[in-house]
């Protein structure tokens, strides 16, 4: 089944299944069939960011979200029928939260990410940047973070560093990043980078703060799974933190299975 396209709330393409409660999900909305081609939608789509990226500024810079769900994504990226299309030298790669673990620990999201996709693939190891969320100082580990961020992105005047792709995903309780519902660091706006605090293991984690997601040149969520149906829907009442990803001047785009998209 092809993936279906569903630009904005106003614009639904004729063959597309009603996708009810998410009409007002900010944004363009993609649906395909299976997780398996929400992976290959995706990974379509950051190819194409990273070749504008590359064309325009001569390097692309990404920030990866943990979780399930990048899986499949990260193992097509690295796999035969993308790594070769990719032009991986100019890649820069960071990460949209971090669990306070050492970095070799299975939860770490930079452990994942080094597992299923940055070992498989020719980035510069020196062009990869984790968040130091091992430290015992958190807040000075998410300080130095938001420093990183600011003295090797491009930023317009006082806003936020910009990054050319954000991928997020998002928890049954509308988290996104480590932005979780009634948590300090949804307020954090004079900051690129914060400690964040989860309602699971491992609770303490550093996570980019809402302006710098606003100011990414292209926000990309990836979700999965009827489980999911109901925080998209929250999204889209306005109800969760990630109804709060509103790029500034960037694009906002869903990566949806039909589970997911219709519950
Ligand atoms: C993390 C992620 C988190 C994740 C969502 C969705 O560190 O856990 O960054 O924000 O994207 O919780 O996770 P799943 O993909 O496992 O559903």
């Amino acid at each position: 089944m092809p993936s279906w396209r569903v630009t904005d709330a106003r614009g639904i393409a004729p063959d597309v299944m009603s996708t009810g409660s998410l009409d007002d999900l900010a944004g363009e909305r993609v649906v395909s069939e299976t997780a398996e081609e929400v992976a290959d939608a995706v990974a379509s789509w950051i190819a194409a960011q990273a070749r504008r990226a590359c064309g325009d500024h001569g390097s692309f810079s990404i920030a990866l979200s943990g979780g399930s769900t990048p899986r499949l994504l990260n193992a097509m990226l690295a796999g035969p029928e993308w790594r070769g299309r990719i032009d991986w030298t100019c890649w820069n790669v960071y990460f949209a939260d971090e669990r306070a673990c050492p970095p070799d620990d299975p939860a770490s999201n930079y452990h994942f990410a080094r597992a299923t996709l940055l070992s498989r693939v020719p980035i510069d190891p020196g062009r990869v940047h984790r968040m130091p969320a091992e430290r015992e100082d958190l807040d000075a580990a998410a300080a130095e973070y938001s420093h990183l961020l600011a003295t090797s992105l491009a930023a317009e005047g006082d806003r936020a560093p910009r990054l050319d792709v954000i991928l997020l995903g998002l928890g049954e309780n509308g988290h996104t990043a480590s932005l979780f519902p009634g948590t300090p660091a949804l307020e954090v706006t004079d900051r690129w980078a914060t400690r964040g605090l989860a309602d699971y293991e491992p609770f303490d984690r550093i996570t980019l703060t809402f302006p710098t997601i606003n100011a990414a040149a292209a926000v990309g969520f990836m979700v999965t799974g009827a489980a999911k149906h109901e925080a998209l829907a929250a999204t889209a009442r306005g109800d969760v933190p990630a109804s709060r990803v509103r790029p500034t001047d960037g694009t906002l785009a869903w990566f949806l299975d039909a589970a997911a998209a219709a519950g």
